[in-house]
């Protein structure tokens, strides 16, 4: 039930999904608070804008929005900036009037003393590091419709140089396995049947008595689960017990996000991330042997440092080589204060240099993805109806291996789990006939009306 009286809140998330969740916990802490949630700015007591550091387009964006959500303030309304840009520029972002509140990724708890304060007209930086945070007792107030992303980690103990995580999210810490069964038994009990486990290099969770495996094993089974996914992972914390359990848990999905970021051994090595372009891939084939039907998505970094053509060359050929289903690929950005930003500026990869790449990549990675598309018309496949789709008139729904595919509405409901046979395909996404359920005959009794 809503109350006139209540004080509203909105928040507008930016990056990746572990803010998504992260603002999931400020409506938690804030409506144990007496806060409403609403949907958009206009007239919301509090706004806060929930950011991303990792390149620097995502850093511009939020600052044109924060320069129009101006526009949406009355003379009382409270505006924070939030999440891993807050950290990095702290006091910074006061410089920006109608700011009064900047709160780094360990300090939500104090959300609703810092809004008091601010309505008193004092403005606060809150970015402290807290390596016991994990914020076991807020309950995250969820908006997503089918599944439910749940932080298992916290922070980042690689220090891979193009990287500002480590700066904003400090050092990796992991949640108790119990606390996330818990935390899975209540989204199942909220009716939602997917799980997605969060962190930032999420196969070495460790919570000092249990491994990933054991997690993967543990969400798994929890009944009502019908399906457990988990971003982002790092090639070298693959053990053989955490491909056994991904094979052996009938829920845990078949796809695996695996960052490679560059086909070059030399290049990789400048990044500091600790793999070759072997490695890589004898950790592909690893997974590949272990998990039959595995689908494969990556991050790739274009332009960075010292990036010659030959080695730009690599990165295009591990991609023929492992065949991804999909790529997300990024230009490279300098972010200040990581380690590239020490390297020569010799090694700057001209902008023209860096645009041209970028495109052949994209040419070569949406190519080599569709042509495994086309091999899948025809294919039978359950999937789960995660929403309706930009057209409004489909669902969109998703294949176990993180496939799109869209199904007629009157398919089901948001939520329904059906199989469909892949009838279609964009070159991206598919279009899915819906199966007929063979039913048992029912006897017939009685005489038909
Ligand atoms: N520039 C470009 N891309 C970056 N990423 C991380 N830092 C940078 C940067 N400085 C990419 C990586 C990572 C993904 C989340 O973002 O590919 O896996
Ligand atoms: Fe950044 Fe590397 Fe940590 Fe990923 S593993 S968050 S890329 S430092």
């Amino acid at each position: 039930m809503t109350s006139p009286t209540k004080p509203t809140v909105y928040i507008e998330t930016y990056g990746c999904q572990m803010n998504v969740s992260d603002s999931e916990l400020m409506y938690g802490t804030l409506a144990a608070h007496g806060y409403e949630a609403v949907s958009g700015p206009e007239g919301a007591d509090v706004i806060l804008v929930n950011t991303c550091a990792i390149r620097e387009n995502a850093e511009t964006r939020v600052i044109g929005r924060l320069g129009e959500l101006k526009r949406h303030m009355g003379p009382k309304t409270i505006v924070g900036v939030t999440g891993c840009m807050a950290q990095r520029l702290g006091p910074r972002l006061l410089k920006t009037k109608h700011v009064s509140l900047v709160i780094g990724p360990d300090s939500y708890r104090a959300l609703p003393a810092l809004i008091d304060g601010a309505r008193r007209g004092e403005r606060f930086t809150a970015t402290d590091f807290d390596l016991e945070e994990h914020y076991e007792d807020v309950v995250a107030r969820r908006f997503e419709g089918v599944k439910a992303w749940i932080p298992v980690q916290r922070g980042c103990n690689y220090r891979c140089t193009y990287c500002i995580v480590p700066f904003t999210r400090g050092s990796e810490r992991s949640r108790q396995l119990a606390d996330v069964v818990r935390e899975t038994h209540e989204v199942v009990a909220q009716g939602l049947t997917e799980v997605v486990l969060l962190g930032q290099t999420v196969n070495s969770y460790n919570d000092g008595t249990h491994d990933f495996a054991d997690l993967l094993r543990a969400v798994g089974a929890v009944d009502g689960i019908r399906r457990v996914r988990y971003t982002s992972p790092h090639p070298n914390d693959f053990s053989d017990r955490v491909i056994a359990a991904m094979a052996e848990v009938p829920t845990v999905c078949e796809h695996v996000h695996l960052p490679m970021q560059s086909g070059s051994t030399s290049v990789l090595k400048r990044m500091l991330r600790r793999y070759s372009r072997e490695d890589y891939l004898a950790c592909v084939t690893r997974l590949r042997a272990g998990i039959p039907g595995l689908a494969l998505t990556t991050d790739i970094i274009v332009g960075f440092p010292g990036e010659t053509d030959a080695e730009f060359e690599d990165t295009l050929s591990l991609c023929r080589e492992v065949l991804f289903h999909d790529a997300f690929m990024f230009k490279f950005s300098m972010r200040e204060g990581t380690p590239a930003e020490r390297m020569p500026v010799e090694w700057t990869v001209p902008d023209d240099v860096v645009t041209e790449r970028f495109n052949r990549l994209v040419t070569t990675v949406r190519g080599l993805s569709r042509d495994g598309n086309l091999t899948r018309l025809g294919l039978k496949t359950e999937v789960l109806i995660e929403k309706v789709a930009r057209d409004g008139e489909m669902f969109q729904a998703r294949t176990r291996d993180f496939k799109t595919v869209m199904v007629p509405a009157e398919a089901g409901r948001i939520g329904d789990y059906l199989m469909v046979e892949i009838t279609g395909t964009t070159g991206a996404t598919f279009t899915g006939t819906p199966l007929k359920v063979e039913r048992k005959m029912l006897p017939l009794i009685g005489s038909r009306e």
